[in-house]
């Protein structure tokens, strides 16, 4: 489904209303050119969980993990990949991304398309991209499942 936002805070709620469908083990790929606003959808997926750290790109990291809580109050870890430094996959490797993304946490992964082969088929795809004007922002969102079948457009739930 396709959304408009016009500002970071409209584009953090939307993200926050996306979140209530995610479970443990999800994954959610973003997609979308540098100051597209991939870290402000990952600010506000975390700000539904209850997570109190600050979330910042984790560009020279790779990897950031935070702390969250589910709807039962349970905690839940949330992991925040950037690969848009990875030159080879080798580097994924050696990160131990299977690790991250067969565990019980939520995996968020901004230029997720680095992973080429490697990113699971069944997931979320979260593509922004700049509106006409500034501050407008266009976010598309998408499920699939483990045969990488386009599911359901993902804003159209009930809980
Ligand atoms: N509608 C919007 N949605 C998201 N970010 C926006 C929007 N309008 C302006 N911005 C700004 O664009 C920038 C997006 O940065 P960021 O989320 O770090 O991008 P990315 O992670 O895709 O490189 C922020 O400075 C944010 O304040
Ligand atoms: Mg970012």
């Amino acid at each position: 489904m396709k959304q408009r936002t016009r500002s970071a805070a409209e584009t953090q709620a939307l993200a926050s209303t996306f979140a209530r469908q995610l479970r443990k083990g999800d994954i959610v790929a973003l997609y979308g050119d540098l100051g597209s606003g991939k870290t402000q959808f990952a600010k506000g997926l975390c700000a539904f969980f209850g997570v109190r750290e600050h979330v910042t790109s984790p560009t020279f990291v790779l990897l950031n993990r935070y702390s969250g809580k589910d709807a039962a109050g349970k905690e839940l870890l949330i992991f925040h990949f950037d690969l848009y430094r990875i030159k080879s996959l080798s580097e994924i490797y050696d990160l131990g991304y299977e690790e991250f993304f067969s565990q019980d946490g939520i995996c968020m992964i901004e230029w997720g398309e680095h992973l080429k082969d490697l990113l699971p088929l069944q997931r979320y795809d979260v593509r922004i991209s700049f509106g006409g004007v500034e501050e407008e922002r266009i976010i598309e969102t998408e499920k699939y499942d483990s045969s990488g079948r386009l599911l359901t457009t993902t804003m159209q739930y009930t809980q």
